[in-house]
């Protein structure tokens, strides 16, 4: 009986899990498939669900066209519609007595937050459903799809929002690794590192991973073999850093972004390619009225197109000018523009087409900028000005939310105090993009050992959790109490020796699990 399933057909047990296994063998949505077969989106998620147990004859005719099944896989397709499936076949994930059960599988979701707020790329996103359409109907070939940019013109953006769109056409997983290929401070991940971390995403025991890149990359296709994996392989710097991260075999699907255009990908691994552009104006628009809201876009409409020209439609220099008229709500939209124009000489060069620009270092450097570039400066040194700290802090921040997407940070402080007010202990920090921040902790000489900074440690960890938070970072010195964080589960994850000279500072980070 069981060869009336044809070998290549996915092996499962009911007919509703062989019309899953096969509609996300060809990379299809339950609606598209359904349009496809000309039937009810319900139709197909009754059958899938198992609610109806068998399709009408016609209905499995309708969705073996709509699936592209011919010869000995239509008919074990068939077979399986009829009923005629062996007992063994149709319950192979459960324990028998004639082997011992599967054990569970690992299944990675590993694509990072999609931000809230995209806006455009309908052109991008419509090239990106097709290519998905033209690789599912080409079942034999594995495919890349290679999206470059200038920087900050919203790759990374745009694959992680295309990827939470498509992820459950791929239920054997999404990996997702930053290659930091453009990193200002040189950290570009080695090949083997983000081997690795895929590898022990699928469960791969550290023992089991071989030290050589090749023998890496090797075992890591085996894994991907006859899985639907969504690979996304994030700010690749060349070809040769993502080559061993592609899969060998049909099914999966890799998807990079970089700044270069990884013309070789494209020529030998036949990786489509996707020029991610700036946005139109209009697109523009729509981004600043996200995140400014409308009435104050409607309020100005010079000043917004001015800011729209002044930053060349870049997403990245938009989000940053719009991250900072949300954090200084007192300022109009015409004074930020005023900024702009003041610093253009700088801001031109961000619509340049020159790959190496580094227009987050470039923009985080020059915005806004309140003195003419070339003209009189003065360095004013002082111990204190704690006006300068606050406005460094503020660009600082703005700057850092519209690079990341993370919403701004919240400040952390404790106060313990005594009836009559004096000072007992304190803890100053913030939390910001799920981390906690603890930058001071101090407990007054006279209360040290009474179990006051355990409590207060406490109150912090507690609080930073209700935030959302899932770590805390902090740094310590070797002559202050390392041993008391160590006792609450804190771990070593560097050190900057002889800092002050004779000690060592700590840094510390504790994971909630
Ligand atoms: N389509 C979009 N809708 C809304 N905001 C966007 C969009 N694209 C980009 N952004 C904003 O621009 C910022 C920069 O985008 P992103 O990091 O995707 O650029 P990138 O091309 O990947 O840059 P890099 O080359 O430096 O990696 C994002 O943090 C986001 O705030
Ligand atoms: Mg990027």
């Amino acid at each position: 009986m069981a060869q009336l399933v044809s070998p290549s057909l996915p092996p499962c047990g009911t007919f509703g899990a062989l019309l899953r296994a096969c509609r996300h063998r060809a990379f299809l949505s339950q609606a598209q498939l359904a349009a496809r077969a000309e039937l009810s989106e319900r139709t197909v998620r009754d059958l899938e669900a198992g609610r109806v147990r068998l399709p009408r004859t016609d209905t499995a005719r309708l969705l073996a066209e709509a699936l592209k099944l011919s010869g000995p896989e239509r008919e074990g397709w068939f077979a399986s519609a009829r009923g005629s499936l062996s007992r063994e076949r149709a319950e192979p994930a459960v324990a028998s007595p004639s082997g011992p059960a599967q054990p569970p599988r690992d299944v990675p979701a590993q694509l990072p937050l999609n931000a809230c707020g995209f806006v455009g790329r309908r052109y991008e996103l419509g090239r990106l459903d097709a290519i998905l359409a033209e690789v599912a109907d080409q079942p034999t070939a594995g495919a890349v799809i290679a999206m470059s940019g200038t920087a900050g013109v919203g790759k990374t953006t745009l694959a992680v929002h295309w990827a939470h769109h498509v992820r459950d056409r791929f239920p054997d997983g999404q990996l997702y690794v930053n290659l930091r290929g453009f990193d200002p401070c040189g950290s570009v991940v080695a090949s083997t590192k983000a081997v690795r971390g895929f590898l022990n995403a699928f469960g791969v025991p550290r023992a089991r991973i071989p030290a050589s890149l090749d023998a890496q990359a090797a075992l890591y296709r085996s894994l991907l073999a006859g899985r639907r994996v969504l690979v996304l392989l994030d700010n690749a710097q060349d070809a040769d850093q993502v080559r061993p991260l592609l899969p060998g075999s049909p099914g999966c699907l890799v998807v990079l972004t970089s700044r270069n255009k990884l013309t070789s990908l494209v020529a030998a691994e036949g990786a489509h390619p996707l020029a991610v552009d700036l946005l139109t104006t209009a697109e523009a628009r729509e981004l600043l009225t996200r995140r400014l809201g409308r009435e104050r876009v409607l309020a100005e409409p010079r000043a917004v197109e001015e800011i729209i020209a002044r930053c060349a439609r870049l997403p990245l220099a938009l989000a940053v000018v719009a991250a900072r008229a949300a954090t200084h709500r007192g300022f109009t939209l015409a004074v930020l523009a005023a900024e702009l124009r003041d610093a253009s000489g700088r801001l031109d060069a961000l619509g340049s087409d020159d790959p190496g620009t580094d227009v987050r270092t470039a923009f985080a450097g020059s915005y806004p900028r309140e003195e003419p570039m070339m003209g009189e400066v003065s360095f004013v040194v002082s111990d204190v000005d704690n006006g300068l700290r606050e406005r460094l802090n503020d660009e600082i921040n703005a700057f850092n939310v519209a690079a990341t997407g993370h919403a701004d940070g919240g400040l952390l402080c404790i106060a313990v105090r005594e009836n009559g007010g004096d000072l007992r202990a304190g803890l100053y920090g913030w939390t910001w993009g799920g981390c906690g921040y603890i930058d001071l902790l101090w407990v007054r000489n006279d209360h040290r050992g009474s179990g006051l900074g355990t409590r207060l440690l406490a109150a912090a960890e507690q609080e930073i959790r209700r935030r959302g938070c899932d770590q805390v970072v902090l740094s310590t010195h070797s002559f202050q109490a390392p041993g008391f964080y160590a006792r609450f589960g804190y771990q070593e994850c560097g050190r900057t020796p002889a800092y002050p000279r004779g000690h060592d500072q700590i840094h510390l980070v504790k994971r909630f699990s």
